[in-house]
């Protein structure tokens, strides 16, 4: 290693110690707040709380709200505190995050009015049943990952920290950075860096690692870092890290993130009582562009352009509480840089789907997709002992 290279090394490492402290202290001082500042909270607890009264009212029971990606709680909290009568049943796929979220719910107080569930979001409707809860008042989504993941320096999230390729919310999941690395090929390899991190050297790199991989294992992000860099040239890179697009796009296919997010945005819908609201914050171009497909099929008749009569069953069944995409506004950019690609998306049910379109949504609700397929490869790829996230999940009060 040369001494640049070695100072390098050693300043990440340095800033690698720093960041673990820092969350370390944040957990013993119980100031989640410290790790992840949650995005447009304002805005969120007004459209996920203001109606609950109004939605139980015309079930006479108590509200329920599902935030379908607790984190460490920092949305939540602010819910149960605004929405006195609310339950609030939490999904995380990360038992980390979802074990600190509950220990700063009970010490907020809130521990009878909240039921944690460690699953993926796209096992919504499960989820509700084994609680027995048919119909809820609100459905929350703030996508992507939170501070704590990303600054864990040892989940191999980031591209500024050399880890092991893990990538995984869920770490008793098989597949990982590294094991897509080894056995995905040129294409799928080429079609996940332009579709996901949508990187205009997509095939070059694909191409770089296939045969970077004969030679041996690409296990770290140092490697991949090294590899994107000797590939992109220089007279075409934008700012900041090279890979940070391979990075998220291998992110998105470890976790699976947009088939699990077109899967369940059909089952919040199924499962909300009327005058309940589908609330989700997206950062990425990909993720926001499903949300506004999915909300704009209710929030527009089904019915040929021109047709001078709307029939009943073809009316929207959506109204548009956020008015389009709500964004972070300067000052919130500038105390939380993540707050910057945020779109935040709100829609209330105004009337019972009809029966035709319940079909529809309840097919999208379980799709098997090509990126199904391809992580499955991945997953026999690995050969590795597989829990199933059903058998993983802890739930009850
Ligand atoms: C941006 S953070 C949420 C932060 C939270 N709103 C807060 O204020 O603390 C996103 C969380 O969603 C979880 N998550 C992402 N995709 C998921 C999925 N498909 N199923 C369940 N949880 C998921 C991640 O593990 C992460 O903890």
């Amino acid at each position: 290693m040369n001494a640049a290279k070695a100072a390098e090394a050693a300043a990440a490492a340095r800033n690698a110690q720093t960041t673990d402290a820092a969350i370390d202290a944040a957990i013993a001082n119980g100031d989640l707040t410290a790790i992840h500042q949650p995005v447009l909270l304002d805005d969120c607890v007004r459209l996920v709380t203001e109606n609950l009264a109004s939605s139980a009212a015309r079930h006479g029971s108590a509200p329920i709200i599902v935030d379908c990606t607790l984190g460490l709680a920092g949305h939540s909290s602010a819910f149960l505190a605004a929405a006195p009568t609310a339950r609030l049943i939490g999904i995380d796929r990360d038992a980390e995050a979802l074990a600190m979220a509950t220990e700063r719910l009970a010490r907020a107080g809130f521990s009878d009015r909240f039921t944690p569930v460690h699953a993926a979001f796209d096992d919504f409707v499960s989820v509700l049943d084994d609680q027995g809860v048919d119909t809820v008042d609100a459905v929350f989504m703030d996508l992507g990952l939170s501070s704590l993941q990303i600054d864990e320096t040892d989940r191999g999230f980031s591209y500024s920290h050399d880890a092991p390729l893990d990538m995984r919310m869920d770490p008793t999941q098989p597949v990982t950075a590294a094991t897509i690395l080894a056995t995905y090929d040129a294409d799928d390899l080429r079609r996940i860096f332009r579709d996901y991190g949508e990187e205009r050297f997509a095939g070059p790199i694909a191409q770089r690692i296939v045969r970077e991989r004969e030679i041996g294992p690409i296990e770290t992000s140092a490697q991949l870092n090294r590899i994107v860099d000797e590939t992109i040239p220089r007279s075409h890179r934008a700012s900041g890290n090279p890979a940070k697009r391979v990075f998220q796009a291998l992110r998105i296919e470890v976790n699976g993130e947009l088939d699990k997010l077109s899967r369940t945005l059909p089952q919040a819908a199924l499962r909300l009582s009327v005058g309940g609201r589908l609330v989700v914050e997206s950062y990425h171009s990909l993720e926001d562009r499903t949300v506004k497909r999915f909300m704009a099929q209710g929030l527009m008749a089904d019915v040929p352009a021109g047709m001078p009569v709307v029939p009943p069953d073809a009316q929207p069944f959506f109204a548009d509480i956020a008015r389009g995409a709500i964004k972070a506004d300067d000052a919130e950019i500038a105390s939380n840089p993540r707050s910057a690609s945020v779109r935040l998306r709100a829609v209330e049910l105004t009337r019972p789907i009809p029966h035709d379109r319940r079909k529809t949504l309840a097919r999208e609700a379980s799709p098997v997709t090509p990126a199904d397929r391809r992580r499955s490869k991945g997953a026999h790829g690995a050969h590795r002992n597989h829990t199933s996230q059903r058998n993983g999940r802890t739930t009850g009060r």
